[in-house]
């Protein structure tokens, strides 16, 4: 199992687990799980609705892409725990890692 928490907007948070080697990203896992985010573009590094605040972790994800680093540029606050959910493929690099729901556009 791959465990990793997240914040809800209330502040609330909870372990998330997931089967090692599914195909998801953490976007599909998040709605999935009942989360309020609107992934617009529907995974395609276009909108930044998915996107997620790292609070624990964010040296462990996978390099930013240009993709996700063009449309977060695009958002009025960016700081470098921003990242797209749809672009982060769930697996060990997501283990422990913090995850927040940023307020809604
Ligand atoms: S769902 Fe649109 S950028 Fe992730």
């Amino acid at each position: 199992m791959i465990t990793f928490t997240v914040e809800d907007r209330d502040g609330q948070q909870v372990p998330v687990e997931v089967p090692e080697g599914i195909s998801l990203n953490l976007m599909e896992v998040l709605k999935a799980s009942e989360y309020d985010i609107l992934a617009t573009c529907g995974g395609m590094a276009l909108c930044a609705t998915c996107r997620v605040q790292v609070l624990a972790g964010v040296e462990q994800l996978p390099p930013i892409s240009d993709a996700e680093l063009d449309i977060l540029d695009t958002l009025p606050v960016m700081d470098d725990s921003l990242r797209l959910s749809c672009q982060l493929h769930v697996n060990e690099s997501l283990e422990g890692c913090l995850f927040r729901i940023p307020e809604a556009d």
